[in-house]
């Protein structure tokens, strides 16, 4: 057990009923800041979650930044289809390639993460809410790649621009459903970690 309140001793420290069901977290008990993890426990954890959340935004970053500035401002600065369809296909197939990686240190730290903690049985509620939308919002990424996108690719091989564009919007807007997933998924990831907001 490590107390990480300047102030707390050990005497001070009483066990915790919390300490069964989350014993990695930092929480407030008998008034005092209390991480009831040993410390090599904890530097998985801090590593983990750090390559979560650099991961986190990376892609939602990412997304944000092509669907709701980049896209729009290309639509209207390039009227023609062609120009268009082609511009919008390099921009999407250079943010897959540079993506994979991210996505894939966010499943890995993710479930390594469900690990640590004891694995699905020791979740709580919180961290089950993250696990099934933060499984979600990769599941469609991963048909947003292999459909939308592997169709726009074909459009643009085969010189269909306008069909081109219209897969391009399709990406944009399953882009975009994966936006509104990712708040209460942070939040469900926050909530975790330091209780519910109100
Ligand atoms: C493969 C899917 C995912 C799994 C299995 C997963 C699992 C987890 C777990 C187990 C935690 C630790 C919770 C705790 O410490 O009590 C966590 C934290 C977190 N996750 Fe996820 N996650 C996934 C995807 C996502 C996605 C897509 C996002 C963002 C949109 C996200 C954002 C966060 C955030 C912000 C935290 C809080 C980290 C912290 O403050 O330390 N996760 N996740």
């Amino acid at each position: 057990m490590r107390a990480l309140w300047p102030n707390a001793s050990r005497e001070q420290a009483k066990p915790c009923a919390l300490r069964q069901v989350k014993p990695h977290i930092t929480h407030f008990c008998c008034n005092q800041v209390i991480r009831h993890t040993p410390p090599h426990i904890m530097n998985w954890n801090s590593l983990a979650q750090f390559i979560h959340i650099l991961a986190v935004v990376l892609w939602i970053g990412g997304i944000v930044f092509m669907d709701g500035f980049l896209a729009p401002a290309l639509r209207r600065a390039v009227a023609q289809a062609q120009p268009r369809a082609q511009l919008l296909y390099v921009l999407f197939r250079n943010f897959f390639a540079a993506i994979w990686g991210a996505g894939a240190a966010l499943v890995i730290t993710g479930y390594g993460m469900v690990f640590l903690r004891g694995g699905f049985g020791a979740l709580s509620a919180a961290q089950w809410v993250m696990v099934v939308l933060g499984s979600a919002m990769v599941l469609l990424a991963l048909y947003i790649f292999f459909v939308p996108f592997l169709r726009m690719r074909s459009a643009v091989l085969h010189g269909d621009w306008d069909a081109a564009c219209a897969q391009a919007g399709r990406i944009r807007l399953l882009s975009t459903v994966n936006i509104v997933l990712a708040v209460p998924t942070i939040l469900s990831g926050v909530w975790a970690v330091f209780g519910p907001l109100f």
